[in-house]
């Protein structure tokens, strides 16, 4: 997965544009960057970095919803199209980087379908104990190897056991690395990542390794001629972030943090189609926020994301808790 992400032909090191092989909530429209642009203002945070920021669609969505906001992205490709106010790294960060200066305090730092991209190990179950799964990077072809290196193998007995004989998972020691890395980095903030999940109690046996490319699922061939991605063990990711130093975790579906963040359908307020002609500029753009809200909310699709937050500080949390959940600290 190392090699055909980032090696020296691999699908992100060669700037690959992951709208062009599948669709992330940025790349719907505007409203989701309307929604972090409201995070952070009810934060009271006027910065927000984004690791892993593809084509920089987050933050140009972030800007026209609020052009006071200071920006900034790292990713692998060379600078998009931005606003020329907003910053930008190309570079892969690496867990123990400092942040662009000024973004490792009072900022939001959002990591959107980054972690879900970090190199995984894929173990299979046996009668003795995991092994690491080998493949042909050209043909796909698997075998068993060696078993994990020590570390990793404590991190699956605390994480993905029991491991049936057959089962398979994935080790995800570098997301916690890269996710703690930046919790510890940033004082006075929030980090905040967006991304596919799972938890203990709900892991998939047969693991979640997945590739993509030209919009279509294939079976994963690590020939970097498409995205491999697995989903996020997020309550690894939490403690990872505890151990960090940041207070307990915000933990909400993105169908409910963008309802709290008032990214709500409005289609009663359209007026009727058959009614348009005087308006129908206004009624057309009503129709696609409403397509944008529902597709971003939908509960078979986007809306299932996780949204994981964890604050520098029990007051941020106490803030974040709120605008994520619509609820206060004390649960009303
Ligand atoms: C799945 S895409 C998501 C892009 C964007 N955040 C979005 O949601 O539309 C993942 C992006 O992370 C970038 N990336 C992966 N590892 C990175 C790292 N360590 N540092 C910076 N960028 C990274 C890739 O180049 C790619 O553009």
């Amino acid at each position: 997965m190392e090699h055909a992400l980032y090696g020296p032909d691999g699908f992100y090191r060669r700037g690959e544009w992951s709208g062009a092989h599948f669709r992330t909530s940025p790349q719907v429209g505007t409203a989701f960057g309307t929604a972090i642009a409201r995070l952070a203002c009810g934060l009271g945070l006027s910065r927000i970095l984004e690791v892993g920021a593809g084509r920089g669609e987050l933050l140009h969505a972030v800007h026209a919803s609020d052009p006071t906001l200071q920006l900034h992205g790292i990713d692998l490709t060379p600078r998009p199209a931005l606003p020329p106010e907003a910053g930008w790294t190309t570079g892969r960060y690496r867990p123990g980087d400092r942040l662009p200066a000024g973004f490792d305090h009072q900022s939001l730092v959002v990591a959107h379908e980054w972690l879900d991209v970090i190199p995984v190990d894929v173990v299979c179950g046996t009668a003795h104990g995991p092994r690491l799964v080998l493949v042909d990077p050209l043909t796909g072809r698997e075998r068993l190897g060696p078993p994990p290196g020590s570390s990793d193998a404590a991190w699956l007995r605390r994480w993905w056991s029991p491991l049936g004989v057959g089962d398979r998972a994935e080790v995800g020691r570098a997301r916690d690395a890269a996710w703690a890395g930046l919790v510890g980095s940033v004082s006075q903030g929030l980090v905040l990542a967006v991304d596919y999940t799972h938890r203990r109690e709900s892991r998939p046996t047969g693991g979640s390794l997945a590739a993509y490319r030209g919009h279509r699922q294939i079976t994963p061939v690590a020939d970097g001629s498409a995205d491999l991605t697995a989903h996020v063990a997020v309550d690894a990711l939490a403690a990872a972030g505890r151990r960090a130093g940041s207070p307990p975790p915000v933990l909400v579906t993105q169908s409910v943090a963008l309802r709290a963040l008032r990214v709500r359908s409005t289609v009663a307020a359209a007026p009727p189609v058959a009614a348009a002609p005087p308006d129908a500029p206004l009624t057309l753009r009503r129709l696609v926020a409403e397509a944008e809200v529902r597709e971003l909310t939908a509960l078979d699709g986007l809306g299932r994301f996780t949204w994981l937050a964890q604050a520098s500080t029990p007051e941020l949390h106490d803030t974040a808790r709120r605008l994520l959940t619509g609820r206060s600290p004390n649960g009303r």
